[in-house]
């Protein structure tokens, strides 16, 4: 059977203001990500959401992008959400607590009334466990910090039902070990740690949450794109994408993940598949084809 050809967008930009100006109603049937994480991480660009906001801010700011996920996925659409917890100190004394942005996070979207929740993964990032920093009051109780290295991903549903064709179904399935391994509650599956993007997670992650939630030829959406890694499980899945990252200097990641390089053949010229990046600072757009 032949490949059908795809589209991949890729926005720079505000994750809020791209899907408010560039991504229709009802348009997109998945959305996986991995928000960026409060307080930890300096992406590096003025309007990251997370390095320099307080926990009220960070979560303000979810909030939105939030909606308008809700707003662009079509019914019956899907949500995967992957967060971790973070430590940090308060203020006031000279310790670690965790910040409890899983469960934050899992209840902001569960307010939501056009979405219903449908379960949890808990992924277990089995490299990190290794090297895992033992502080806490090692070794002696009672100040035994609980370890961050299993992240929970939470799975919703946009209410509503759709109707997809016997061909597409056939063309989408999972076989029946897949089927067993996906809907395990615990995936084991090793951290990205050689990868460029310091917070960027392995490509099977996007790749069994695409096959589960998504059928050829559907749309996946990435608003927290980094590395590019949600994109490169929908290409080689036949589903289309839509990527949103807030820092320019990513592209380079993203190129060399995708393996793709510039083209200036038309649009109408290229099959396959082709990357179209358009920076929403210069207004300026490049297209991406394969090697
Ligand atoms: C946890 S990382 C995602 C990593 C990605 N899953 C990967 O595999 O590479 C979160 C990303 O969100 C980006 N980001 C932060 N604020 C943003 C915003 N306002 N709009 C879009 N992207 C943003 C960061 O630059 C970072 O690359």
């Amino acid at each position: 059977m032949r490949n059908i050809a795809t589209t991949h967008k890729i926005f720079f930009g505000d994750a809020r203001k791209v899907l408010q100006q560039y991504v229709g109603d009802e348009s997109v049937q998945l959305m996986v990500t991995s928000p960026p994480y409060w307080n930890v991480r300096d992406y590096g660009h003025p309007g990251q959401i997370g390095f320099n906001d307080t926990l009220e801010e960070y979560f303000f700011k979810l909030d939105e992008v939030w909606k308008e996920v809700v707003r662009v996925l079509l019914p019956d659409g899907k949500i995967a959400l992957n967060i971790g917890n973070i430590y940090y100190s308060e203020p006031d004394e000279n310790r670690r607590t965790t910040a409890n942005l899983t469960l934050r996070l899992c209840e902001q979207l569960n307010k939501f009334d056009e979405i219903r929740f449908m379960g949890t993964i808990y992924w277990q990032k089995t490299t990190s466990r290794e090297g895992a920093v033992l502080f806490g009051s090692y070794p002696y109780p009672s100040n035994f910090m609980i370890s961050n290295a299993v992240e929970p991903i939470f799975i919703f549903r946009k209410r509503g039902n759709r109707v997809v064709s016997q061909e597409v179904k056939e063309r989408s399935k999972v076989s029946l070990a897949e089927f067993r391994d996906f809907r395990d509650a615990l995936w084991q599956i090793n951290g990205a740690a050689s990868d460029k993007h310091t917070a960027a997670f392995p490509v099977e992650i996007p790749r069994r949450l695409t096959m589960m939630y998504s059928f050829v030829g559907d749309t996946v959406l990435d608003p927290f794109l980094g590395s590019g890694t949600t994109t490169k499980a929908a290409l080689a899945l036949e589903r289309n994408s839509i990527g949103i990252e807030i820092k320019p200097a990513f592209l380079e990641y993203i190129r060399e993940k995708l393996n793709i390089s510039q083209t200036n053949r038309s649009l109408q010229e290229l099959d396959g598949f082709r990357v179209e990046i358009f920076n929403t600072e210069t207004g300026e757009t490049k297209v991406y084809m394969s090697g």
